[in-house]
């Protein structure tokens, strides 16, 4: 088993020098993050080269370059580059999850281009994916990919890990392809966020968009589970603890040393971009210049801005205001001897970079938005020789796991010029127990540990999702199923009604039998063998008036009635008067949901939700339950949470209790029970070891057997009983 990364970029980039090729590492938290793995198990990189060339000769050189490393290279041509990288992914996607609604560009030519070159990634990845197989698919580039490798490979394990924000559902809906990019991320089976807040968002974005089945942390499809979690991606800590005692970094460190002087260093790193806040900080520490000026000569900020993206006119816009602003402080505060601000605009290798780190006291990372920020980790642990402080921005992922940074809002350069006096007066010892609990948890917290969490989940995902399929009915289920009803002399087959034998419509009203039920009914009840129930929630009255005619027999109500001989009977002794208490809570419940409305039957009270808003109804139910449970408990009544419907009822009567009355009364060699709802499990727990129980629709514990979907059911019958 090998696992195969498949993201735009490769970890390392290649960069023409003359006539040669030189391999460098590539900028950017996930190529640096995931490229200092280092697992058991073999990985394989799929991506982009980050170079662009239509000469055979010079696409097999490099090829075969990067294969010696265990890196495939997918080559774009220019068009791909300009409207599939820079356009859609970095003019489209990357402000839509920044909160840079003014940046997003919408053009149909980036949407092509983006398609095509998913495509192209997949066909490139099908030549090396194997049974087994992970497939690890990453970032916001590739969003389309999960699926179409599941079309080709049903059974493949599919992951996907997105690295930067997911914006909240109204900012996502005004992406017109929102359905299929989250169709794309649904070929997964596992969907990775660096934060908690990214994920509910998604998941928001799902029911919204897609109208799909949330289960707290998943969602379910016809045939299979996708998981959503939240996975904080982690650093090589130990390569960085390591790395300022390293020869060559000391040599660094003590060069920075002497050309910086004796001073406090602020340190800021990042790749040229809007999200990273650059022109926030820059005036933020302006602020510090002007209101402090003790500190002018005693403190310089030293700016690192690695080149990114500049081929987009936003980035190059930024990069020429960076430069401007960076003109205008140097050039009002600067001294002889003495530059406030040192700029470098420019790729720093391993060794400068943690040399950069280690002679900072302070690091100054302050975006506007960022998934992770892997820098903050990296600055912290470096700080193997002397304590450093930390300002963090509370808009990066990484602020959730890092509180003993100084967190500030980026927007209020008050905080800015704040947090900078605060961390020059900050107290050693305090600087080392707040750099301590956040080193150990970065330390624990680690890239491998990271990866590891995902693999073994999208694992466990993957087994869960194949006893679904087990369960499937499929052709070798239902032989199985038939060969069972073929023998038997005596059956009973229980039936649900809405979900399950009527599909479920807005007005439960409207959900009459269909004549392919009717006759379905009518056929079943031919063979003297079968013994018929429809088990249903419904009352009593409309189950008589819909099967009028059919002689069938029925548990309405959950079990509270049922008819046997032509004769309907009641397990209650007489009609409930309902309490006014229960009856105002529902009220007031329906007042405040739109939408709603309350069914009241002779044995229960429901609570409808089935159209309303899926956020509001969550809510909503949860705070009906719990008002719910003070008055029901010294009732003695019974709270039934349902689909899309919360109903109240006596304890004593359920779906199960009128299958074990039957059953009690009259041995049946076959027995099936078929049903779509959480009451429907009622039956489906009482049955004999060798019943036959269905679930309709989500995956179920208690059934043996499932069928994705009630248009499959009917044809499902007619075949058991053919
Ligand atoms: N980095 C680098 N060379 C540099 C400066 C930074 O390779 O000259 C790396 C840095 O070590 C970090 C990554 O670029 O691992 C930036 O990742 P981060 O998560 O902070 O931001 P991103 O660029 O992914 O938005
Ligand atoms: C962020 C993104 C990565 C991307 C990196 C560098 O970290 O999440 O997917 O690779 O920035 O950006 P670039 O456009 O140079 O690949």
């Amino acid at each position: 088993m090998k696992t195969i990364i498949i993201a735009n970029r490769l970890p390392v980039k290649i960069e023409r020098n003359g006539d040669e090729f030189d391999i460098v590492r590539s900028e950017g938290g996930l190529a640096t993050g995931l490229g200092s793995l280092d697992t058991d198990s073999d990985i394989y990189w799929v991506g982009w080269p980050g170079i662009f060339t239509d000469d055979k000769d010079e696409k097999k050189e490099i090829t075969k370059k990067l294969h010696a490393m265990n890196f495939h290279p997918i080559f774009l041509n220019e068009d791909q580059i300009e409207n599939y990288y820079e356009g859609y992914s970095n003019s489209t996607i990357w402000p839509l999850c920044h909160y840079f609604f003014s940046f997003i560009e919408y053009r149909a030519d980036y949407w092509e281009a983006y398609q095509e070159v998913n495509t192209l990634f997949c066909s490139e990845a099908l030549q090396f994916i194997e049974e087994n197989d992970i497939v690890w698919v990453q970032d916001y580039q590739l969003m389309l990919l999960p699926k179409k490798i599941r079309d080709k490979k049903p059974n493949a394990n599919i992951g996907y890990f997105h690295h930067i924000p997911f914006p909240s559902y109204e900012l996502f809906r005004v992406l017109p392809e929102r359905e299929e990019i989250l169709e794309g991320l649904l070929g997964a089976d596992l969907i990775g966020f660096h934060t908690h807040d990214y994920m509910r968002h998604f998941i928001s974005a799902i029911y919204r968009v897609l109208n799909l089945n949330c289960n707290l942390d998943e969602v379910s499809l016809d045939n299979r589970i996708v998981h959503i979690d939240a996975f904080p991606m982690g650093i090589n800590y130990e390569q960085y603890h390591n790395a300022p005692n390293l020869p060559e970094v000391k040599e660094k460190s003590k060069l920075l040393k002497d050309s910086l002087g004796d001073r406090e260093i602020l340190l800021s790193v990042d790749r040229l971009d809007y999200s990273k806040g650059i022109l926030h900080r820059l005036n933020g520490f302006e602020q510090f210049l002007e209101n402090n000026p003790q500190y002018h000569d005693k403190v310089s900020l030293a700016m690192i801005v690695v080149p990114s993206r500049d081929t987009v006119d936003i980035y190059a816009e930024l990069k020429a205001q960076i430069d401007q602003l960076i003109g205008d402080i140097n050039g009002k505060y600067s001294k002889l001897g003495w530059n406030p601000i040192y700029y470098y605009y420019q790729s720093f290798s391993f060794e400068e970079l943690i040399a950069m780190y280690d002679i900072a006291q302070i690091a100054l990372v302050t975006p506007l938005r960022d998934g992770m920020n892997l820098v903050a980790k990296e600055y912290l642990a470096t700080k193997c020789n002397k304590p450093g402080v930390l300002i963090l921005s509370e808009m990066a992922g990484a602020a959730i796991e890092l509180p003993e940074a100084i967190i500030i809002n980026p927007n209020d350069t008050d905080q800015i010029e704040n947090a900078i006096l605060q961390s020059l007066n900050m107290p050693e010892n305090e600087k080392k127990e707040r750099l301590d609990k956040m080193q150990k948890r970065i330390s624990r917290q680690d890239v491998k540990k990271w990866a590891n969490d995902f693999v073994v989940e999208l694992l466990d995902i993957k087994a869960l999702n194949r006893e679904i399929l087990q369960k499937v009915v499929g052709k070798r289920q239902l032989d199985q199923i038939k060969n069972a009803y073929d023998v038997a002399e005596s059956r009973l087959l229980l039936l649900d009604y809405d979900g399950t034998l009527a599909p479920f419509v807005k007005n439960p009203e409207d959900a009459v039998p269909s004549k392919k039920v009717i006759e379905l009914l009518k056929k079943m009840n031919a063979d003297s063998k079968n013994k018929v129930v429809i088990n249903s929630g419904r009352n009593h009255q409309i189950l008589e008036k819909w099967f009028e005619g059919l002689e069938l027999d029925f548990a309405a109500e959950h079990g509270m009635f049922y008819k046997e001989n032509k004769t309907w009977h009641k397990n209650i002794p007489e009609k409930i008067i309902w309490d006014e208490e229960i009856l105002n809570i529902i009220q007031h419940t329906i007042d405040k949901t739109p939408r709603s409305f309350m069914e009241q039957k002779e044995a229960s009270l429901v609570w409808h939700y089935r159209n309303v808003d899926v956020w509001l109804a969550e809510l909503r139910s949860q705070q009906l339950v719990n008002a719910l449970i003070g008055p029901c408990s010294r009732l003695n009544l019974q709270i039934v949470p349902g689909n899309k419907v919360v109903e109240i009822k006596p304890p004593e009567f359920t779906k199960g209790s009128e299958v074990l009355r039957r059953m009690d009364k009259k041995n049946y060699d076959f027995v099936l029970a078929i049903g779509d709802d959480t009451t429907d499990e009622d039956m489906f727990r009482v049955l004999p070891p060798e019943g036959v129980s269905v679930k309709v629709g989500n995956f179920s514990q208690a059934a043996k057997y499932r069928i994705p979907l009630q248009s499959s059911v009917v044809p499902f019958l007619t075949n058991l009983i053919r």
